[in-house]
C-alpha cells in the first residue's frame, strides 16, 4: 500500500509539466471516460494516462474497496467508532433482503415508505388538512443532513413540482424562521420537524418557535405538525401522535437520509411516483457499483481523480460547477457529504492519517460563477481541479438559445482550463491592439492563462428524478471509496461535537457570571454582548 502511494507520488512528479492537451491522441476521451444510465463521466481532461490509473485501480483494490463495499451493502457494521451497520442503499433497495443483527430490515423499510405514501396522497389531495383547508405550503425544519439533502432535491426536481409549496428553516438564527413563516397562511401550512435525533438545538428551537406561531392562528397546532426521526418517542413527547411519526433505523446517516423520511417533503412536493423514480435512480447507480468492475465502475473512478488530485498531486480543494441551475445546492450539499464523511484525522485503527484527509469542497452553479470566482481558477497560482455537471437539455426552456448557451459556457470552460493562452498568442493578441516595446510585454504578460488544470466533465439527458437520483448516489460512493483508501470512517462526525458542547457552556455564560476558565477572546466578545445588552440578556436568555 505504502509503495503504491510512493509510485503514485513518483508518477505524478515525473508528468507534472505534461501538457494535457498534448496527451488526447489514439481515442483518449473514450478511454478515459464511463457510461451508466444514459450519464457520460469523462475525466480525460486531467493529466491521468494508463499507468498511473493503473496504479490508482491497484490502490483501490488492496485498500480492499470492494470488501469493504459488499459488507456496507449486507448490513455489517461497518461504521466501528459508533457500532453502526450503514444502510442508506436499503432505502432505495426495491427487493431482496438486508439482515442487520439478524433481522431482515427491509420489510420496515418498505412499510414506511408506504407510510409515507399514504400521507403524502392525503396531503396532497386535500384529505387530510389544515384548520384553514389543503394544506398550500410545507415547511421542513431540520439542519444538516436533515435540511440539506430535501434543500437541494427539492430545488433540483422543482420542474417536476405539482404539491404544496416547499420551505426549509436550519438556521438557529431567528431571521430564517421568521422570515419563512411571513407571509404563509399558518391554517394551511404543514410543519415537518425533521431531526434524526430530536435533540438539535437549533431544530427544537425553532420547532418550538414555529408552535407558538401556529398556536396563535389555529385551535390545535399540533394536528399541523410531522416528526421524521430515529427517536419517535422524542417526538411523542413533544405532542405529535404516532400516525405522523416517520421514523428511521440508526444505520442511516444524516447526510444519507434523503432516500427516506428525511425526504418527506420532497415526496410531497413532487408525488409517490415521482420519488419512487428518484429511488430507482440511485437503485441503478447501487447496483453498477456493486456490480461493475473496478475499471468502469463510475463512482470508483470518480473517487481515484479525487484521490489522484488532492492526496497525489496535493492541490487542496475541489470545485463542483453544475452548469444546471436547478443543482444550485449541490455543492452545499456535497460540503456536507464530503467534508463531515472524509474530514478526518485518525484512521480506523486509531492512529493519525498518513497523507491528507478529504479536501475542502466548494462551487457555484455556471454561469454564475465565471462572472465571480473563475478568474482565480484559471489565473490563480494554485489549481483548483473543476467538476462540472452539465445537462444536455434543460428541464425549463431547455430546447432554446438559454440552453445552448448554457452548454456552450460550459464546453468553453473546461476547455480554456485546459488549453490556457500562451505568451506568444498574448504577445500577438497586444500587438493587434496596437502595443508595442515594455508596454506590450507588460500588458501580454497579464493575458497569459497557464491552462493544463485538470476537470472532468458529468453530462447527461435531463435532470429528471431518475437521474438525480444516480447522481447522488454516484457521489454518495465516491465518499465512501474515497474513505475506503484513506483508510478512516466515513460515518461518523465527532468533529462537529466540540463546537457543540462548547455552545452548551456558553449559553448560560451570556447571561451569568464571568468564567474564570474562559480565555481573554472570549471574555471580551462575551463582555462586548452583555454591555450591547444590559439587563435584557437576563430576561431573554430564560426566554
Ligand atoms: O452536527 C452535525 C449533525 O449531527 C449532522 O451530522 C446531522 O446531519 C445534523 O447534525 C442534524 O442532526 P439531526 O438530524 O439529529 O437533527
Amino acid at each position: 500500500m505504502t509503495n503504491l502511494w510512493d509510485k503514485l507520488k513518483t508518477q505524478a512528479d515525473a508528468v507534472r509539466d505534461r501538457r494535457i492537451a498534448d496527451m488526447f491522441t489514439g481515442g483518449r476521451a473514450a478511454r478515459f471516460s464511463t457510461r451508466l444510465g444514459g450519464m457520460l463521466f469523462d475525466y480525460s481532461k486531467t493529466n491521468i494516462d494508463a499507468q498511473t490509473l493503473d496504479s490508482l485501480l491497484e490502490l483501490a483494490t488492496e485498500a480492499g474497496v470492494e470488501t469493504r463495499r459488499d459488507a456496507m451493502f449486507a448490513g455489517e457494521k461497518i461504521n466501528q467508532t459508533e457500532g453502526r451497520a450503514v444502510l442508506h442503499t436499503a432505502l432505495r433497495r426495491s427487493a431482496g433482503a438486508v439482515f442487520v443483527d439478524g433481522q431482515d430490515v427491509m420489510p420496515e423499510v418498505w412499510h414506511t415508505l408506504e407510510r409515507m405514501q399514504g400521507f403524502a396522497d392525503a396531503v396532497r389531495s386535500g384529505a387530510y388538512r389544515g384548520a384553514g383547508g389543503a394544506f398550500t405550503d410545507v415547511v421542513n425544519i431540520g439542519i444538516g443532513g436533515s435540511d440539506l439533502g430535501p434543500v437541494m432535491a427539492s430545488r433540483a426536481l422543482a420542474s417536476y413540482s405539482d404539491g404544496p409549496r416547499l420551505h426549509f428553516v436550519a438556521n438557529v438564527d431567528g431571521a430564517d424562521i421568521s422570515q419563512v413563516m411571513r407571509g404563509l397562511d399558518l391554517s394551511r401550512t404543514l410543519i415537518i420537524v425533521a431531526s434524526k435525533t430530536f435533540t438539535t438545538i437549533e431544530t427544537m428551537t425553532n420547532a418550538a418557535t414555529a408552535r407558538a406561531m401556529m398556536a396563535k392562528v389555529v385551535p390545535d397546532p399540533a394536528a399541523q405538525f410531522v416528526a421524521v426521526s430515529c427517536a419517535p418517542e422524542a417526538a411523542a413527547r413533544h405532542g405529535i401522535p404516532a400516525e405522523r411519526v416517520f421514523g428511521f433505523a440508526d444505520w442511516v446517516g444524516g447526510r444519507y437520509s434523503m432516500w427516506g423520511p428525511v425526504g418527506l417533503s420532497l415526496m410531497l412536493g413532487i408525488g409517490p411516483a415521482r420519488f419512487r423514480q428518484m429511488l430507482a435512480g440511485a437503485e441503478e447507480m447501487d447496483q453498477h457499483f456493486t456490480s461493475a468492475p473496478l475499471a468502469q465502475n463510475m463512482p470508483v473512478l470518480l473517487a481515484l481523480v479525487g484521490i489522484w488530485h488532492h492526496q497525489i498531486c496535493g492541490y487542496p480543494t475541489r470545485a463542483v460547477l453544475p452548469y444546471d441551475q436547478q443543482l444550485e445546492r449541490l455543492p452545499a450539499y456535497l460540503q456536507q457529504l464530503e467534508m463531515e464523511s472524509n474530514g478526518k484525522r485518525v484512521a480506523m485503527n486509531g492512529s493519525l492519517l498518513e497523507r491528507p484527509s478529504g479536501p475542502v469542497v466548494w462551487g457555484e452553479p455556471g454561469t454564475n460563477g465565471q462572472h465571480a470566482f473563475y478568474q482565480l481558477i484559471h489565473q490563480g497560482t494554485t489549481p483548483v481541479p473543476c467538476e462540472f455537471l452539465l445537462a444536455a437539455e434543460g428541464n425549463e426552456l431547455g430546447r432554446s438559445r438559454h440552453h445552448l448557451l448554457l452548454v456552450a459556457n460550459c464546453l468553453a470552460q473546461s476547455k480554456a482550463l485546459m488549453l490556457g493562452r500562451t505568451l506568444e498568442k498574448a504577445r500577438a493578441m497586444m500587438a493587434e491592439a496596437g502595443f508595442a516595446g515594455e508596454e506590450l510585454e507588460r500588458q501580454a504578460r497579464h493575458r497569459v492563462f497557464p491552462g493544463n488544470r485538470p476537470s472532468t466533465t458529468l453530462i447527461y439527458p435531463r435532470l429528471d428524478p431518475a437521474m438525480l437520483g444516480r447522481i447522488v448516489a454516484l457521489y454518495e460512493h465516491r465518499v465512501f471509496v474515497e474513505g475506503v483508501i484513506l483508510g478512516l470512517n466515513s460515518f461518523d462526525q465527532w468533529g462537529v461535537e466540540l463546537g457543540k458542547e462548547l455552545a452548551r457552556s456558553l449559553e448560560p455564560l451570556l447571561t451569568g457570571a464571568p468564567d474564570a476558565i474562559m480565555d481573554g477572546s472570549t471574555r471580551s466578545l462575551v463582555d462586548f454582548v452583555q454591555s450591547h445588552y444590559g439587563d435584557d440578556l437576563d430576561q431573554f436568555g430564560k426566554g
